[in-house]
């Protein structure tokens, strides 16, 4: 099936017509048949982790019923501004809670305070600050550009609407864990004509379950995020898994410490169960390698690390 670039005419969950064109993600030739079935019934698709790049999901469906998988029987729900990808999407009783790095951020007065000071402190640990940061990711994804990114751990967004309003890439896709944080996005989203009218599609998922299938993104970003994921090694191999050859990976974190630390100090720093955990330069690049990325480098500034790697 060719793929298309139109954008689809769309309707709210609740019947409304849908000025906000945020649906042109990407689905599976194989899965076409959901925009078929849409329209009351569960639509269902082949597989679970979807194919980036051929045919647009058709949201309306999607936003009235979820979906489910054929393979495995999943069924996935969605909320309106996202669609939840995450595996207890849709459980009623069962609830899992992440380790407090993650759970933080679930939080609606931490994800309101975000990008309302929160993030605005990073830059006493050296992190040069979103446009400076944005800038400096671009250079690394330029192989990337034209294909899709997807802005993992995104946050309410700080980097997805700048992604996407670049007109750099054919798609972005904004992910986080926290419902919260992506409501905040959706609001931000909604006040800004040309994200409106951007190819950018925001997801709920687990960084260490992403919900793509191998080698079928482009470029990955992960800004200031390594630190709260609940196993940086399982989270580096599913984006290793996802990036096609030659696709793009830029991360940013704080640092435990750096060569420039003083050697009595570097105790003190040491990795403790249940807070962040901040990595030292050399174990993200042992990281990087051992999860099959190659050509790694790095651009430090006191505690940021801002690193890129490249699926060979
Ligand atoms: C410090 S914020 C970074 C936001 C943004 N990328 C930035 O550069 O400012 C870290 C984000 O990681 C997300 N996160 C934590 N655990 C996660 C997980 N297991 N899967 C996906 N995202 C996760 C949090 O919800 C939070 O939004």
């Amino acid at each position: 099936m060719a793929s298309t670039s139109a954008k689809l005419e769309s309707t709210t969950p609740t019947g409304e017509k849908n000025k906000h064109k945020m649906h042109h993600f990407f689905i599976s030739e194989s899965s076409y048949r959901l925009t078929a079935e849409g329209g009351g019934r569960r639509p269902t698709i082949d597989e679970c982790r979807m194919t980036a790049r051929e045919t647009p999901i058709f949201w309306p469906a999607i936003y009235r019923s979820g979906f489910k998988c054929r393979q495995c029987n999943k069924s996935y729900s969605s909320k309106d501004m996202y669609l939840d990808l995450t595996v207890t999407a849709g459980t009623t009783d069962y609830s899992e809670v992440k380790p407090a790095r993650t759970e933080l951020f679930r939080s609606p007065l931490v994800s309101f305070l975000y990008e309302r000071g929160w993030r605005q402190n990073f830059n006493l640990s050296g992190f040069p600050g979103p446009d400076e940061e944005f800038k400096m990711a671009q250079e690394y994804f330029k192989p990337a550009e034209g294909g899709l990114l997807v802005d993992v751990s995104c946050g309410s967004g700080l980097f997805s609407r700048k992604f996407a309003k670049s007109g750099t890439y054919s798609g972005v896709i904004a992910l986080d864990f926290s419902e919260n944080m992506l409501r905040q996005c959706y609001d931000f989203i909604k006040k800004d004509e040309t994200i409106l009218n951007s190819n950018l599609a925001l997801v709920r998922a687990d960084v260490s379950r992403l919900p793509f299938s191998s080698g079928s993104v482009d470029a990955v970003h992960a800004g200031a995020a390594l630190h709260c994921w609940p196993s940086p090694s399982n989270a580096i191999a599913e984006i290793s898994r996802i990036l096609r050859s030659g696709g793009v990976f830029v991360g940013t974190t704080f640092l435990r410490y750096t060569p420039s630390t003083p050697w009595f100090v570097r105790p003190l720093r040491q990795r403790t169960p249940g807070n962040y955990t901040y990595l030292i330069e050399e174990e993200i690049k042992d990281l990087c390698t051992t999860c099959g990325l190659t050509n790694y480098t790095s651009k430090v500034q006191q505690a940021f690390i801002m690193f890129s790697a490249e699926k060979p």
